[in-house]
């Protein structure tokens, strides 16, 4: 596994130049694992003599498609962008497959950013809690995915009202009444990744910035678990990430919106979503990243320091571990406390991914 590190999240320009460097190098999607944590310099990569005149199969369909889902905020556009690319090798009519699942998701990240260009500008000083900071379109609901939001306990998981795709999923979960955490947020968020996927990532809930953008981990914790995954060769255009619950809970202090850890009721009426997209993606392991998630994945109280680095079983086919929440990590005051916690938390996921593998 080769790790290319990029000096901006959001330098098209500069992806482009080291995809186009990697295809000419034919380097495999699989072996590659992108971070944009601004932590070292960026990766240059060489390109022998006799492979500088490769053709790359970029065609303008692409390169359209990719700088515009190039602007969401998501560390999963840079591996599914080259996958693409990749694929225009050998599938020379792949971006006019709509239904194909990395030009759909290419295609959703690409909306999702043009919706945010377009809502008026997120100024943390204009916000209050009556006031959405970015006013999302709202997927339409079917009656029967509205019946499950509307829901005010588990009932079973997955019983004849339960969501039959992650798009019902996600409509669903912006329309959840389950709890109160809906009333203060800007939208519900959803979890992203291909729709089967073998590795399923679980936080706690959105942030701030994950609130606003509609997508999980895309905030500072979103930063430092691409680093983790980086660096543990894990490539996140391959996970399923998501959150045991979907909406943001927060207390106004001033103009900003502080963090609230969810209780058990909220994480237990939020898990007919997160069951739902187990259901759907059908993982072989899941990673819980701290104690709120271990909960809502495992159903029982977990102490992460106690019971991380072990392969959990949760059923027959699906492995279960827990870990370090990126955001512990990010508040531990002591340098080397935090360093080893971060090495922890990549240890977890190498382990994450051998399992996922097997
Ligand atoms: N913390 C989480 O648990 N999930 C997110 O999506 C972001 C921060």
């Amino acid at each position: 596994m080769r790790l290319i590190r990029l000096a901006e999240a959001d330098d098209f320009e500069a992806w482009r130049a080291v995809a186009r460097a990697l295809a000419q190098t034919r380097t495999p999607p699989r072996e590659i694992a992108w971070t944009a944590d601004g932590v070292g310099p960026a990766t240059h990569v060489e390109i022998p003599p006799e492979a500088a005149g490769r053709v790359v199969p970029a065609n303008r369909a692409f390169l359209e498609l990719a700088r515009a889902a190039f602007a969401h905020a998501s560390g999963e556009k840079y591996g599914l962008l080259y996958r693409l690319l990749w694929r225009l090798g050998t599938e020379p009519g792949l971006m006019a497959r709509a239904e194909d699942r990395d030009v759909a998701r290419a295609r959703a990240l690409a909306e999702a950013a043009r919706n945010r260009e377009r809502a008026p500008a997120v100024a943390s000083a204009s916000f209050s809690a009556t006031t959405p900071a970015v006013p999302q379109p709202r997927p339409s609901v079917s009656e029967r995915v509205q019946k499950a939001a509307l829901r005010s306990s588990r009932d079973g998981p997955f019983d004849s009202i339960a969501p039959t795709s992650l798009e019902e999923v996600a409509a669903g979960i912006d329309a959840c009444r389950r709890c109160p955490l809906w009333r203060d947020t800007t939208q519900g968020v959803p979890g992203e990744g291909p729709a089967r996927a073998r590795m399923m990532l679980v936080g706690e809930q959105p942030g701030d910035q994950e609130d606003r953008q509609g997508a999980p981990f895309v905030g500072p914790a979103g930063v430092l678990l691409d680093k983790a995954m980086a660096v543990a060769g894990v490539d996140r255009g391959q996970v399923f990430v998501t959150n045991a619950v979907k909406h943001f809970k927060h207390e106004l202090r001033g103009k900003r919106r502080l963090h609230k850890t969810p209780n058990a009721g909220e994480i237990e009426a939020c898990r007919w979503w997160l069951d739902a997209e187990r259901r759907l993606v059908r993982p072989k392991v899941i990673v819980a990243l701290g104690a709120s998630a271990a909960l809502g994945v495992l159903g029982k109280a977990t102490p992460i320091a106690a019971n991380r680095g072990k392969s959990i079983a949760i059923s027959e086919q699906v492995r279960g571990l827990v870990t370090y929440h990126p955001s512990y990590l990010l508040r531990i005051p002591d340098e080397d406390a935090r360093h080893k916690g971060f090495e922890a938390l990549v240890q977890d996921l190498k382990l994450a991914s051998r399992l996922a593998a097997g």
